[in-house]
C-alpha cells in the first residue's frame, strides 16, 4: 500500500484548524486500517516477511519520540499481553547513547508519523550497523525511517498537517495491535475478542466522542482557562494515555502540565497539589477502578479541582464525563480523543496558535 494524497486530504475544509479536523477523522481512520489489514476473507492479515521478523525475535525494543513514544507504550502492551513477544520502549535520542542491553535476536520498531525524525534514525543507523532487523511503523511510504529499516508498516491515516499529532497516534496504536493479534494467532494464542469487530467499536465510541464537542470545550473552560499548571493522573494503560495528555496539552496550551501514575503522586509530587490545582483523572481500567478514585480523593482533599473521565461500566457519581465502552485494551484509542478535545480548547480559549505552537515543528531532522 501507498499513502494517498489528493487536494481534499490538505485542505482543511470548513475546519477552523487542521487539528480540530484531524481528530475528527479518528474513526475514519480507524474503519481504513482495518480495510488496509484484512484479506479477502475479512480476516486480519499481516505481510509475510514482517511476520516472521516479529515471530523470530526473542524481545522488541521499540524506538521513538514524541507522541509516538507515547503510543508505543501501549503498542507494548499488547505485544507482551497477545502475541506475548517481551517488549521494551525507549526514547531514541536516549536509547542512541545510553543502550541497553540487547537479548540475542532483538526486533526493533521503530514509531514515526513522518518517518523523517533524526533522533529515530541515529538509533536505526546503529541497529543496521549492530545487523539487527528493524521495522518501522510510518504515515509516509518512501519517508527516510521507511526505506531504510528492512519492513514497513503503513498506518493510513492521510497526511497529518497539524503539528501536534493525534490522528497518528491512535492509527500508530491501531496498528500495532493488529500486528499483536497476527502474531499472537499464529503463535496459537487464542484471542479472547475479535479485534476486527472491536476496532469497529472503537471507531463508533470515536465518533460519539467527537459528536459531543460542547462537552470538552466545557470541561476546558471549567478546568483549564486561567491555570499555569494541570496534572493528568492515570493507572495501568491509563497511565500511559495521561502522559500523551499532557504532551498535548503542553505542545499547544503552554500549560505547564505532567502525566502521572497515580499511585506514585504521593511519593512527592502531590506536594504541588494547592487549591484549585486541576487533576484530570482516567478511569477505564476495571482492575484499578478503585485505587485511581483512591488518588483522585487525594488530590481532592488536599484542594484540587478535579475531572474525572471514566469508562461506561466504571463510572460513579461526580465523574465529569462517561466514555463509551470499549474493550479495555483497546481503552487508549478512545480515551485519549477527550483529552485531545480538552488541549485543543484549553488552547484556543488561550488565544494560542493550535496548529503551529511556538518553538515546534512538525517533523524535527537535527539530533
Ligand atoms: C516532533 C513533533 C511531535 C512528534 C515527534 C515525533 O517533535 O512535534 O508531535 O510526536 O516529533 O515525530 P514522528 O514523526 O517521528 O512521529
Amino acid at each position: 500500500y501507498t499513502a494517498e494524497l489528493d487536494a481534499s486530504d490538505i485542505e482543511k475544509g470548513t475546519y477552523p484548524h487542521y487539528m480540530l479536523k484531524e481528530i475528527d477523522e479518528q474513526p475514519l481512520v480507524m474503519r481504513k486500517i482495518i480495510q488496509a489489514y484484512q484479506n479477502e476473507m475479512g480476516d486480519l492479515t499481516i505481510d509475510h516477511g514482517v511476520l516472521n521478523a516479529v515471530l523470530a525475535a526473542d524481545r522488541i525494543y521499540i524506538v521513538a519520540c514524541g507522541t509516538s513514544y507515547h503510543a508505543g507504550l501501549v503498542g507494548k502492551e499488547f505485544l507482551e499481553k497477545t502475541a506475548k513477544i517481551p517488549t521494551e520502549v525507549h526514547v531514541a535520542s536516549e536509547f542512541v547513547y545510553n543502550m541497553p542491553l540487547l537479548s540475542e535476536n532483538p526486533l526493533f520498531i521503530f514509531i514515526s508519523q513522518s518517518g523523517e525524525t533524526a533522533d529515530s534514525r541515529a538509533v536505526l543507523v546503529r541497529v543496521k550497523e549492530l545487523g539487527h532487523p528493524a521495522l518501522t511503523l510510518t504515515n509516509v511510504a518512501g519517508s527516510t525511517l521507511s526505506r531504510e529499516a528492512n519492513h514497513t508498516l503503513l498506518l493510513h491515516a492521510g497526511p497529518e498537517i497539524a503539528v501536534a499529532s493525534t490522528k497518528a497516534y491512535t492509527a500508530q496504536i491501531a496498528v500495532l495491535s493488529i500486528l499483536s493479534e497476527v502474531a499472537g494467532k499464529v503463535k496459537g494464542f487464542d484471542m479472547e475478542f475479535d479485534l476486527v469487530q472491536e476496532l469497529g467499536i472503537v471507531a463508533t465510541a470515536m465518533e460519539a466522542l467527537t459528536d459531543d464537542k460542547e462537552a470538552f470545550e466545557q470541561i476546558a473552560r471549567d478546568f483549564l482557562s486561567t491555570t499555569r499548571n494541570a496534572f493528568f493522573i492515570g493507572r495501568s494503560l491509563d497511565y500511559h494515555v495521561v502522559q500523551e495528555a499532557a504532551l498535548k496539552l503542553k505542545e499547544i496550551s503552554y500549560i505547564q502540565a505532567e502525566g502521572f501514575a497515580g499511585g506514585e503522586l504521593k511519593h512527592g509530587t502531590i506536594a504541588l497539589i494547592e487549591d484549585g490545582t486541576p487533576v484530570l483523572a482516567l478511569a477505564t481500567q476495571e482492575n484499578v477502578n478503585l485505587s485511581i478514585r483512591g488518588n483522585v480523593k487525594e488530590v481532592a482533599a488536599r484542594g484540587a479541582h478535579t475531572c474525572t473521565i471514566a469508562m461506561k461500566g466504571l463510572e460513579e457519581e461526580g465523574d465529569s464525563y462517561v466514555i463509551p465502552h470499549v474493550h479495555e485494551l483497546l481503552s487508549p484509542l478512545v480515551s485519549v480523543v477527550p483529552t485531545q478535545l480538552i488541549s485543543y480548547y484549553a488552547s484556543l480559549h488561550r488565544g494560542c496558535d493550535v496548529d503551529k505552537p511556538r518553538n515546534l515543528a512538525k517533523s524535527v531532522t537535527v539530533e
